[in-house]
């Protein structure tokens, strides 16, 4: 199993001309794109990556939401989308696809505590999975904001890709467990695949171009 991923990945890599190092392939180098697109030309920047090289339960859909309560998240308010779905090309052949998840941060009260969020506004993420044939890499590809409440029109707060990449980043690095489950969790920082600016970024919220890649290994 080892092997033949690794054999997969060296293909990859020789298809793509570029080392695998942090258990993604850049987006970029297969037609796809670090801004996600919300369905208008303009997108949030792909901000935090849970690298392929983490445990592979945690990169399933149930994985990573069990991850995402163990620092303080927790799926959508009672199913209420307030935001429509965004997509995202992540260069691994499978085009624009929909996000698969998004997930709101948790106040804490079991039944309400992210309808709280969607009301006065806090830390959100949609994620993408990079699985293509072209880089079929595992890796999760977050869109991190933090919005203002909904009276505000759930907008992103000012600098909120930075801050909300930032404090997920904070609440996730260390040791953390949920419902049984205890990660351990390392981040490096990576800037190119991000342009620092606006182009392309919706709201027109400039980041700072940094991706913080986290590797989140079951203990
Ligand atoms: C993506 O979401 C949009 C908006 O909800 C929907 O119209 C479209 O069918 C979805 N695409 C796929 C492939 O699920
Ligand atoms: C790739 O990920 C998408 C989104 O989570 C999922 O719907 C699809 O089944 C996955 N494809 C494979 C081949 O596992
Ligand atoms: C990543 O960059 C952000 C923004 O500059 C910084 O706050 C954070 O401490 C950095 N994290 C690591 C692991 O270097």
């Amino acid at each position: 199993m080892i092997h033949s991923v690794f054999l997969s990945l060296l293909c990859v890599q020789a298809v793509l001309g570029r080392t695998l190092r942090f258990g993604f392939v850049p987006p970029q180098l297969g037609g796809g794109s670090q801004l996600d697109d919300a369905g208008t030309g303009f997108g949030e920047p792909l901000n935090v990556i849970i690298s392929g090289f983490s445990s592979p339960a945690v990169l399933t859909n149930n994985g990573i939401v069990n991850f995402a309560r163990a620092i303080g998240f927790s799926e959508e308010c009672l199913d209420i989308h307030l935001g429509a779905p965004q997509s995202a090309n992540l260069g691994d052949g499978n085009g624009w696809v929909n996000q698969t998840i998004e997930l709101r941060q948790d106040y804490g009260d079991a039944a309400l505590g992210t309808c709280l969020e969607s009301l006065i506004g806090g830390n959100h993420f949609r994620v993408y999975r990079q699985n293509g044939s072209l880089a079929n890499s595992g890796a999760l590809f977050l869109a991190v904001s933090k919005e203002e409440n909904v009276f505000e029109g759930h907008n992103i707060v000012s600098d909120g890709y930075n801050i909300g990449r930032n404090n997920l980043v904070s609440a996730a690095i260390g040791r953390t467990s949920y419902d049984g489950v205890s990660y351990s969790t390392h981040a490096i920082n990576i800037t190119g695949l991000l342009a620092p600016g606006t182009a392309g970024v919706n709201h027109g919220i400039a980041t700072d171009g940094v991706v913080t890649i986290l590797t989140v290994t079951i203990v």
